[in-house]
């Protein structure tokens, strides 16, 4: 396919709409507001702010440079850039990485799923150990966590049928808005709970003591998974801006929008949780046993205002995690469409089945098929740490010693256009990070993950 045929976003909301739909997920509601509440409150929130301008930024900033620059998918970006050397190779390992990653994301996007009807049939509500229970039923069911996977590819296929401009920009464009109109409806009747300016104290509070060498790493390690950087997500999405899209201009304005949508999510869960006295944790067990419980308990007297909220909050999860998924599974669409020259829809179908396959058995790895573990983790505990924990920084540190010392500075330079006056100096400043402070940031995260430092 040439550079004239390929697809390509319609507009700068699309650019930015769809490139934040990859970005807003599942870390942001159960990751950030736990860590925020953990690690010092505004304390955490400013450094987590600092480490997405220092690190986040230009990890983006150089994903888009390549996928921009080569107009092709991951694979072939690299590849073309690398010019026969071994640098190529970081462009097939970002799409590994992201096959992984979407087959075992759509099983949890499956769960809210599950989640949303459970909560329209009004089934949700019970002790607190009926949450823990019907969640360790559901989970381990031959059947319906299988059923909701192959439903959320269903969805995300819909749309990645329908092309770049028809299907991703389109869905963004919808599925966005709706998001933060539900994300504003839950923090509204969360913040008007009697108590929740406790959690709201708890969540900004600013704890200078609480931070230590673990808080930066963690809120660095946070920002790399919360900005999709490291697999070619970004690269892909880059591979359909135009000439005309500001690089540093869009990241920025991503970056804003991720943190931001991190921190409305820590003012549903910390008033709500304290308004009924309920320590919140993070993870599955937050989405799926702690907030049930505390939607119930902090709406008892309104019931119906509880269902309300419980369905809006599953809803948004899903669509925060069906625009990530879409994001996810355009990558490998992209390289098997381009690389193996068939089209599109064969593509996708591709992408859809294997994925669905690969899902399927990490949701039966939790329950039937129990004895599928590596070491002492479930396969899908195994490709949710081996994805976030390993493969992720890896593609995110070669991809800024590619950019920082492989790539000829003019064709990077070159691709800073639109920045006026700023350029030189914003150049300069972005080389430095992604040639130093990113890299060292990134092999800090991996050698603190393994207890090594
Ligand atoms: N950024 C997504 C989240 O915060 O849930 C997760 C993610 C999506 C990571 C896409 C990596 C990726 F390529």
């Amino acid at each position: 396919m040439t550079q004239l045929e390929r697809a390509s976003f319609g507009s700068k909301l699309g650019v930015i709409l769809a490139t934040a739909g990859s970005a807003v997920g599942l870390g942001n509601v159960w990751r950030f507001p736990y860590m925020a509440g953990e690690y010092g409150g505004a304390a955490f929130i400013v450094i987590y702010v600092g480490c997405v301008l220092l690190f986040g930024i230009p990890c983006m900033v150089s994903e888009f440079i390549i996928g921009r620059h080569a107009a092709s998918n991951t694979a072939r970006a690299y590849r073309s850039l690398a010019g026969g050397t071994p640098w190529a190779a970081i462009g097939y390992f970002g799409v590994f990485t992201g096959l992984l990653i979407t087959s075992y994301y759509a099983v949890v996007a499956g769960w809210c799923l599950q989640y949303i009807a459970a909560s329209l049939l009004g089934q949700l509500h019970g002790s607190p150990e009926f949450f823990a229970e019907y969640f360790a039923t559901f989970e381990k069911d031959p059947f319906k966590p299988v059923f909701w996977t192959v439903a959320i590819f269903l969805i995300t296929h819909y749309v990645i049928i329908h092309g770049v401009r028809g299907g991703i920009e389109k869905a963004s464009k919808l599925l966005m808005p709706a998001l933060f109109v539900l994300l504003l409806i839950v923090v509204v009747s969360a913040c008007l709970l009697p108590g929740a300016f406790e959690g709201v104290k708890f969540l900004f509070k600013p704890d200078f003591s609480k931070v230590g060498g673990d808080v930066f790493l963690g809120a660095l390690g946070q920002s790399f998974y919360s900005l999709s950087i490291g697999m070619g997500c970004l690269c892909t999405y880059a591979s359909y801006f135009s000439r005309q899209t500001n690089l540093m201009k869009s990241a920025v304005q991503i970056g804003v929008l991720d943190t931001s949508v991190a921190i409305l999510a820590g003012l549903m869960i910390f008033p709500a949780a304290f308004s009924v006295g309920i320590n919140p944790d993070s993870g599955p067990s937050l989405v799926f046993i702690t907030l049930p419980n505390v939607f119930q308990q902090a709406f008892a007297s309104l019931p119906v205002v509880g269902y309300v909220v419980g369905f809006a909050f599953y809803a948004l999860l899903a669509l925060a995690a069906i625009t990530s998924l879409i994001s996810l599974h355009e990558v490998t669409t992209a390289f098997i469409h381009e690389e193996m020259h068939t089209t599109r829809k064969r593509a996708a179908w591709t992408v859809t089945i294997l994925c669905s396959v690969i899902g399927a058995v990490c949701s039966l790895s939790l329950g039937k098929l129990d004895f599928l573990k590596i070491g002492d983790r479930s396969l899908f505990d195994f490709f949710d740490f081996i994805t976030g924990q390993v493969m992720l920084p890896v593609g995110g540190f070669f991809t800024c010693l590619f950019v920082g010392w492989y790539l000829p500075h003019k064709m990077v330079r070159d691709e800073f256009s639109n920045w006026g006056t700023l350029r030189g100096k914003l150049f300069h400043t972005y080389l430095f990070c992604i040639k130093f402070v990113c890299p060292i940031c990134i092999l800090m995260i991996f050698l603190h993950q393994f207890g090594w430092i």
